[in-house]
């Protein structure tokens, strides 16, 4: 059931307000719920592989998981349980990341271990970090790959400058910080997505942004519980923009989308490239909520090279749009694209050869000269976004691509809203 055939089926007008729910959010809820006392209550959190891992681990450390239709309430444990078994992270590097922060100053022992691809993911980003504040944490070559054991133990504040630009990273630092005594600073070369500190001072923590630098206090009492509406996921709406970029006479609206500027650079980028795109703000509770409009216009080549931290997880769709545009495009600056759920420069660049688009590799980053497709058989490599771009391809001329069962990590009911767009069979 996971190779999927897609052709084009013609221009489109598609509203929906079923694009899945935004994944960073719902990691964050379900972890997040633990640092209160009372129970949280969280609309619309995401039901996917990455998300449901995070939150089977949350219940194996004690806590209470009620589901009442769109409504997931979490009620903390009294004391948290040591698990029994190891915990299963899944293809998520948000999960293991994050927990590595969290379960670092937890009492007991713990086991992370993920699928094949979450095992030759970087882990020493967030393991070196956390050993220089008192961290015994450990794993397959020193630390760099997982499984990850933790016994957590007492650590102590920290001023951190991290080299890169990353919201795992980030938010596993904050997570230590917060239990760790005393005053400690993370700071990072550009702002990554910000909704840790967003939900944890909306939840009462102190923590205070200023820029690229985080300064946090250790919690001296629990966080207020979460009530939220978790928005819909810019970065799983933005297949359906490219979509529409690329499709004459295309128009697609995108309802109760989360609009944090941080999340929403692809869009300006298909901006610059000529498409119309309008971004309509509705509400802002933790975070700016509101609708995206998206219709065709041609488009042209444009240099990345800026921001790459808030578009690592759009570059893959945006690679469709650059093969569709005029004259080229150019990625730069943008290594960290090797180390996401697969080689992203490696897989995009391989799969446009295949399509007969004229792509080239560079050590950080790649470029596209726009033009025409050829009909082929395209793989996944095991990453969902990677799978959902080249299903977008698909609009253009017949595809073939294998290993589709990826999808489910974040968008499981992407073919289903697809299928308004683009002719999809499974191939048996
Ligand atoms: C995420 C951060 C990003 C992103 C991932 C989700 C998060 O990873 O690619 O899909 O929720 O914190 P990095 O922090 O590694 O850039």
């Amino acid at each position: 059931m996971s190779i999927l055939k897609v052709s084009p089926k013609g221009k489109f007008l598609y509203k929906t307000d079923k694009i899945a729910s935004d994944k960073s959010i719902s990691h964050r809820c379900a972890i997040f719920s633990l640092l209160s006392d009372r129970p949280s209550k969280i609309r619309n959190f995401l039901n996917a592989e990455d998300t449901l891992c995070t939150l089977h681990i949350v219940e194996s450390l004690g806590a209470s998981i009620q589901k009442n239709d769109n409504t997931l309430i979490i009620t903390p444990p009294k004391t948290f349980k040591e698990p029994t078994s190891a915990l299963n992270c899944g293809n998520s590097g948000t999960t293991m990341r994050l927990l590595m922060g969290f379960l670092s100053s937890l009492e007991g022992f713990y086991i992370l271990y993920g699928d094949k691809y979450l095992t030759s993911r970087p882990m020493k980003r967030v393991v070196d970090p956390l050993r220089m504040i008192g961290a015994n944490i450990d794993g397959r070559k020193d630390g760099e790959l997982a499984p990850i054991s933790i016994r957590g133990a007492k650590l102590t504040s920290f001023n951190y400058n991290s080299p890169i630009s990353s919201a795992q990273v980030k938010s596993a630092l904050i997570l230590a910080g917060l239990r760790a005594k005393g005053v400690s600073t993370i700071s990072e070369p550009i702002l990554s997505r910000d909704h840790t500190e967003k939900m944890l001072k909306a939840m009462g923590a102190n923590i205070r942004s200023d820029e690229c630098k985080i300064t946090l206090h250790s919690m001296t009492k629990p966080l207020k519980p979460l009530d939220i509406i978790v928005p819909n996921d810019p970065s799983s709406g933005f297949f359906f923009a490219v979509a529409a970029a690329i499709t004459p006479n295309s128009k697609v609206i995108l309802k109760n989308m989360l609009l944090n500027p941080t999340r929403v650079e692809g869009y300006k980028v298909l901006q610059r490239m000529g498409a119309k795109i309008e971004f309509i703000e509705k509400e802002n509770s933790y975070d700016s909520v509101g609708d995206i409009v998206i219709q065709h216009a041609p488009l042209k080549g444009v240099v990345v090279e800026e921001n790459i931290a808030w578009l690592i997880d759009e570059l893959p769709a945006l690679s469709i749009a650059f093969a569709c545009a005029k004259g080229k495009s150019l990625v730069k600056n943008a290594k960290e694209l090797r180390v996401k759920e697969s080689d992203r420069i490696s897989s995009v660049v391989k799969n446009l050869k295949k399509l007969d688009v004229q792509a080239v590799e560079f050590e950080d980053g790649y470029e596209v000269i726009g033009g025409e497709f050829k009909t082929a058989t395209l793989e996944s490599y095991g990453d969902h976004r990677v799978a959902m771009s080249f299903i977008v391809a698909g609009l253009r001329v017949p595809i073939t691509l294998k290993d589709t069962k990826c999808i489910n990590s974040s968008f499981p009911n992407f073919i289903e809203l697809f299928s308004n767009l683009g002719n999809v069979f499974y191939e048996d």
